[in-house]
């Protein structure tokens, strides 16, 4: 079996400071990314910024400094973020970087090469917002002004010399890879949506711009740019130093395992970024999923609305760690979901303090003070422990499955579940009346904590720092987390000491209390 897992995230436009779209999109790859790692794969995990394009040539020019100090700056905003939200990622790239120029053209005179590239000329509609073209179709006019039905940005018009790719020739091969690959675009509502669109007709697509310059020249042609939705698709790619195929990296990364994205980029995903791929005879990555959005009201977060929630500011006011759970819990993973700071309390309280948090406290409180702060040695499982425990061992397959299915909502209500009945558990085993049966008050303790234990383990990707908190209990540090089995009973047995732990989360007072 293949054990290597290649995740990225989409590559964020510095055009705007990091929001919680943002941060959502990078903390759900998080997630997928360190659940592979725990699980034994060789995991390679990539996010960057996507610098190029007239937006941010605008966005700079507003400011009044020169583009690239304006891109240095706020990618390094996203480098930071990605360290605030405690991201495992291997590498982040940026599309002004050399390794990535050098690929793109490279990538572009394969296509050429191949004679999937002439130069005409493109009139029609542009959003810079979206930096995608739109036909006549595809607009409409809301107070005078043309906007992009999908996206409500503000369209304008272009007239200029430009390169276009041979897409309309790629309908019927795009059509047989979807049905030859019927996992290749996740979910299945949107992956319908794409074929439709694709079954519709495709046209040959504008792929370089003349009339502005910050971009990637077109090899031989400097006075055309390449078009910034092909520079940024390749960024998969070239941080895996492509064009050398025989790279270690590509050789075992290639094609990914997964591109996390938004459903707002999912024709650029799963019709533009294929279509190049087999003009250009290079494989095609194994799945897109296209996730929901984080709305604010009922509409998207982003910059043009002003209805931007900060990360930042939530992960100062709760932590990181809450955040995490709740995007993960909250939001069902590929429908939109609104935040809301209450419900976010709620988790916190609830499950995170009250069912996690306290009974980490509870039985190590109660062994250290029974047990003389030891894992019980002199144990005998019962029906009860063994039921519990087995639970795990019955469903790791499934919960693997789940996993490279995407379907998160499965992974956190076992874990919900499995909290409930281990707090039940160790209420009604009534540890504290077995002071006369030290094997039975032994063999709670020990079940216990290993549930603890493997509960941890499975709340490693969505609460990494409280999980490796809760782990010091028995001495495990994140270099050995992934050499621990939550399928073995028995694993505790081989670690002497319990560590006493501080309190993992704190309760929110609630006004409404
Ligand atoms: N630069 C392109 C992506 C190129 S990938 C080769 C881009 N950047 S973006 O910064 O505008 O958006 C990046 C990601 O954030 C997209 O997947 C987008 O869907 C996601 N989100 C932006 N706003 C969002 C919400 N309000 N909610 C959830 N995700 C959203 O597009």
């Amino acid at each position: 079996m293949n054990k290597n897992f290649y995740i990225t995230t989409p590559i964020y436009y510095p055009s705007a400071k990091p929001h919680m779209g943002h941060a959502y999109s990078s903390i759900i790859a998080d997630f997928f990314a360190r659940f592979k790692k725990i699980d034994g794969f060789n995991v390679y995990f990539l996010t960057g910024t996507d610098e190029h394009g007239l937006k941010i040539q605008r966005a700079a020019e507003k400011k009044k400094i020169k583009t690239l100090e304006f891109c240095n700056e706020i990618s390094l905003t996203f480098k930071d973020l990605s360290k605030t939200l405690n991201l495992s990622n291997t590498d982040f790239i940026r599309t002004t970087e050399n390794r990535h120029k050098k690929s793109v053209q490279h990538l572009w005179s394969e296509l050429e090469k191949n004679d999937e590239i002439y130069l005409s000329k493109y009139s029609g509609w542009y959003s810079v917002s979206d930096e995608a073209f739109y036909g006549e179709d595809e607009i409409e006019v809301i107070d005078g002004k043309k906007i992009a039905i999908s996206s409500k940005s503000a369209v304008e018009w272009v007239d200029e010399e430009s390169y276009f790719f041979r897409l309309s020739k790629w309908q019927k091969p795009l059509l047989d890879f979807y049905q030859k690959n019927p996992n290749f675009i996740a979910p299945e509502a949107r992956k319908n949506e794409v074929i439709k669109f694709v079954e519709g007709g495709l046209k040959d697509l504008s792929v370089s711009r003349k009339t502005f310059s910050w971009g990637i020249e077109v090899p031989n042609d400097k006075d055309h740019v390449i078009y910034v939705w092909l520079d940024a698709l390749t960024n998969y790619i070239s941080a895996l130093n492509f064009p050398n195929i025989n790279d270690h990296l590509f050789k075992n990364f290639w094609p990914a395992s997964i591109h996390l994205i938004g459903k707002d980029i999912l024709r650029f995903h799963a019709v533009y970024w294929p279509a190049f791929l087999l003009a250009a005879k290079v494989d095609l990555p194994k799945r897109v999923y296209g996730h929901g959005w984080i709305l604010s009201g009922d509409e998207k977060m982003s910059k043009s609305k002003g209805n931007i929630l900060d990360p930042l500011e939530i992960v100062d006011k709760y932590g990181l760690d809450p955040l995490r759970y709740y995007l993960i819990k909250e939001v069902s993973f590929g429908n939109d979901g609104n935040i809301s700071q209450d419900r976010l309390e709620d988790c916190i309280n609830s499950d995170l303090a009250n069912n996690f948090g306290n009974l980490c406290q509870r039985v190590t409180a109660f062994a250290t003070k029974n047990c003389d702060s030891k894992i019980p040695k002199k144990i005998k499982f019962e029906k009860d422990d063994l039921k519990i425990l087995d639970n795990y061992k019955n469903n790791i397959d499934k919960i693997r499955e789940k996993i490279d299915n995407q379907d998160i909502n499965f992974y956190i209500n076992f874990i919900v579940n499995s909290l409930f009945e281990a707090n039940k558990y160790f209420n009604d085993q009534e540890p504290w009346k077995k002071k006369n049966d030290l094997i039975r008050l032994n063999t709670i303790v020990y079940t216990t904590l290993e549930i603890v234990r493997k509960i941890s383990f499975l709340l490693y990707p969505i609460i990494p720092e409280s999980s490796l908190k809760a782990l010091k209990i028995f001495g495990i540090t994140e270099d050995k987390i992934n050499t621990i089995s939550i399928i073995d009973n028995n694993f505790l047995l081989n670690i002497d000491k319990i560590n006493k732990i501080d309190i993992l989360f704190h309760k929110i007072e609630k006004n409404n209390d």
